[in-house]
């Protein structure tokens, strides 16, 4: 075999990528690319370095109590993962075990959520890339029922709407804005415990309803909304009126829960009106992002004119997703859990979890300031607004920043509209987040009002006399 001589410029190159330091060489003095691809290559070494030193202004996962979202997982389940990176889920006909995984993953969640299961058929369900396809998903089978019903009736369809409290996570304004679906909030209530009636939800639906939205779980309180009480609610309307609306509920953190945690309390297909449910498996379900689930009672709840077959992957593939391609990887890590966990191991980290949540909640009640706006904790999350007494001059806002300064990520923000007046601090305790870790937080938390405290004085409240001036 004829070799080519190499030239000056090459030698020199080749010597450089060996010898050169990586903050040495050329290629870590130039800009980083931001607008166009570069025209060059660069050495692997030189690339990695710059993309993972451009991380390190990333906040740290492990810190971040505003995610729900998994920041720690075994080293098995991250083996798994890598040793699967390359798996696209939609490959069924080539990675027929990964689909095998997949239905048994849909089965394992179905039972867990008390679909009717005889083992002989598989359970009505798919995986998704979160919570939010699984709501599209869930959303669009309800729309399409709705509408094959009103067809046969010979009633208009023109204008379909979807019942939820304001509580609702944006997936659902989404879902909305995308299928063209008119969104109805109840309120949540302040008198109500910071909560949406159930009553309320009822009084918005009419004949056009495609669905009523339960939450297990909101995303801004984290309370479980009372869905064995909608479901009898719902049930009575449909009998007084003759529809037949079903529930849905969004089960994205809660659904990983209640099952260890509260498992006597009703809220999944066990209620006659519960006809589908969404769940994140990789908040609560303990898998790095992104997989969620979208679940039907059974089969006749999922048209079959939403599942479509195609046979250029050999074979014929059937499909109810929003993309076609989709990592396999977070479903095999799914599996793992299943079979690593089992039902011990998810109640044990949970109630791990819990218990952590709850010794913030006594330290926070202990202080001055904090007042917890949940009535009932059941998921391991905190959700905390200052005193209505307190007159400092300084917000939840200021807290979050400054406690950003030592690397905790606590969003602040606003409860829904109906009561926007009201702003709130979350802490969401994950697999990984431990007492240890908890108490630097309460560390923090104390060195921070006290700084804050000093920096703006209470407020001095007018006189009576100088009002009436
Ligand atoms: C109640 C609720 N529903 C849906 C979602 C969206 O889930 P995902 O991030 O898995 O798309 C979230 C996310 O936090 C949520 O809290």
């Amino acid at each position: 075999m004829l070799h080519r001589k190499k030239t000056e410029k090459e030698i020199k190159q080749a010597k450089e990528e060996v010898l050169d330091p990586v903050f040495g060489g050329r290629d870590l003095m130039r800009p980083a690319p931001k607008f166009r691809l570069p025209r060059e290559e660069m050495p692997p070494r030189n690339a990695y370095q710059l993309v993972h030193d451009e991380l390190l202004l990333d906040g740290h996962s492990r810190l971040n109590l505003a995610t729900f979202v998994t920041t720690w997982i075994e080293p098995e389940a991250q083996q798994l993962m890598s040793e699967s990176f390359d798996k696209n889920m939609i490959d069924k006909d080539e990675y027929p075990q990964t689909a095998e995984i997949e239905m048994r993953c849909v089965n394992i969640i179905s039972e867990l959520f008390h679909a009717r299961s005889d083992e002989k058929e598989n359970a009505c369900g798919c995986s998704t890339i979160g919570s939010s396809e699984a709501a599209m998903l869930c959303g669009m089978a309800m729309k399409w029922n709705w509408r094959k019903k009103r067809k046969a009736q010979g009633k208009d369809t023109s204008k379909p709407n979807f019942v939820t409290g304001s509580d609702v996570q944006v997936c659902w304004e989404k879902f909305g804005v995308y299928w063209d679906i008119e969104l109805r909030h109840a309120p949540m209530k302040k008198e109500n415990g910071y909560r949406v009636a159930m009553e309320d939800l009822v009084a918005l639906c009419d004949e056009n309803t495609i669905g009523v939205l339960g939450i297990l779980g909101t995303t801004y309180t984290g309370e479980y909304q009372d869905i064995k009480k909608l479901d009898k609610l719902m049930a009575e309307y449909n009998a007084k009126t003759g529809y037949d609306i079903p529930i849905h509920v969004d089960a994205a953190s809660g659904g990983f829960v209640a099952p260890f945690l509260d498992s006597r309390l009703e809220w999944d297909f066990r209620l006659e009106g519960v006809k589908s449910i969404n769940v994140s498996g990789h908040k609560y379900g303990l898998v790095a992002p992104g997989v969620g689930w979208a679940l039907w009672k059974d089969w006749s709840y999922l048209p079959e004119e939403l599942i479509f077959h195609v046979s250029y992957l050999g074979g014929d593939m059937p499909t109810f997703a929003i993309n076609f391609s989709r990592p396999g990887a977070q479903v095999i890590a799914q599996y793992y859990n299943f079979v690593r966990l089992g039902f011990e191991g998810y109640t044990n980290i949970h109630k791990a979890s819990l218990s952590v949540i709850m010794t913030l909640k006594k330290l926070l009640e202990k202080s001055e300031l904090g007042e917890v706006v949940m009535e009932d904790i059941r998921m391991p999350l905190l959700a905390f607004k200052l005193k209505d007494n307190h007159d400092y001059d300084f917000t939840v806002y200021d807290i979050s920043g400054r406690l950003r300064r030592y690397g905790w990520q606590v969003p602040a923000y606003t409860l829904p509209k109906d009561c926007g007046d009201v702003s709130i601090l979350r802490i969401v305790a994950k697999e990984g987040f431990s007492h240890d870790l908890a108490s630097l937080l309460v560390k923090h938390l104390r060195e921070v009002m006290k700084e804050l405290k000093s920096e703006k004085p209470k407020r001095i409240k007018p006189s009576r006399e100088a009002k009436i001036c």
